[in-house]
């Protein structure tokens, strides 16, 4: 049983599907709790993997960035300025981040950020960790540090830059500005913009047939996919050709080449194995 005030609900489907929800106050800001929360959700998930998880901040937002409330020591400071936290402090924030994305990073299983509104700093940053962006057609996106006088810390330079390409993450950074759920979807920053009311059904829906599908074979092309990315070409076909090895020894392999040729394409009933 939950507990009533925890950070994160956590429900799964009778598909297999996680649904996590963020809840702190009025805009999910991400605290160090919040984001151990989903550290330690997903460190749980991850010795029984479900077949699909879907993050969620609830149908008005997302998350509106890392809890600023935690970058204060103390608001005695000249004219506006205020003390800030130091450097020990300013790192467990930037580490909580990583632990909470790189946990949602490792799952064999597809991660589906669910974005109704705001998915501002660190919000847009949790969002970058998972592996597919669904969006409202409310949804707006940025990286607003720079409104602060401060940086992104929860791994936005590097994932937005790896996924929307150096130029354009450049421009979010350096600016500050909100993008509409269709620019995201122009930059590449979402996969898939639907019509507000609709979200859950479209999210859940693609959850489910991730869930319902070749299991095995998702988690090894989001391994050699992911793993991919951080290195060389080279070192990216080894991890493939491994990954490519090993989907051969699946239960869910012989169904699915065995079905195309009983019955052509798409029809294979698929066992999670
Ligand atoms: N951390 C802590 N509190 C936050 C927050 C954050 N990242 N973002 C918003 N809040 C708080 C506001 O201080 C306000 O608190 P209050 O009601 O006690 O005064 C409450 O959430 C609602 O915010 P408000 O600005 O009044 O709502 P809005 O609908 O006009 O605007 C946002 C919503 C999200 C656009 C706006 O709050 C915003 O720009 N937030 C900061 C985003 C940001 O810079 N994120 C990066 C942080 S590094």
């Amino acid at each position: 049983m939950a507990e009533a005030d925890a950070p994160l609900l956590v429900e799964r489907t009778d598909d297999d599907v996680v649904i996590a929800t963020l809840r702190n106050g009025k805009v999910n800001a991400l605290s160090n709790r919040v984001l151990g929360a989903i550290g330690d959700a997903a460190a749980e998930w991850a010795k029984d993997p479900p077949g699909a998880v879907v993050l969620t901040g609830g149908p008005k937002l997302f998350a509106a960035g890392a809890d600023i409330d935690q970058f204060v020591a103390s608001d005695e400071g000249a004219d506006d300025a205020v003390t800030l936290v130091d450097t020990d402090a300013v790192r467990s924030i930037a580490q909580a981040f990583r632990r909470a994305s790189r946990a949602l990073e490792a799952l064999p299983c597809a991660v589906l950020a669910e974005v109704s509104g705001y998915a501002l700093g660190g919000g847009c940053e949790l969002a970058l960790a998972a592996d597919l962006r669904i969006a409202s057609e409310r949804a707006r996106f940025g990286q607003p540090e720079i409104l602060l006088g401060i940086i992104p810390g929860g791994g936005g330079t590097q994932r937005l830059a790896r996924l929307i390409g150096p130029s354009r993450a450049k421009d979010l950074v350096f600016t500050g500005r909100q993008v509409d759920a269709s620019e995201a979807l122009g930059m590449g920053l979402v996969n898939e913009v639907v019509p507000h009311d609709h979200l859950r059904q479209r999210t859940l829906e693609l959850a489910t047939s991730f869930a319902c599908g070749p299991r095995r074979a998702v988690a090894l092309s989001k391994l050699a996919i992911s793993e991919g990315m951080e290195g060389t070409l080279e070192r990216g076909l080894d991890v493939e050709e491994d990954a490519f090895a090993a989907v051969f020894s699946t239960s869910d392999a012989a169904i699915g080449v065995g079905s195309f040729q009983q019955h052509g394409p798409g029809q294979a009933h698929f066992s999670g194995r």
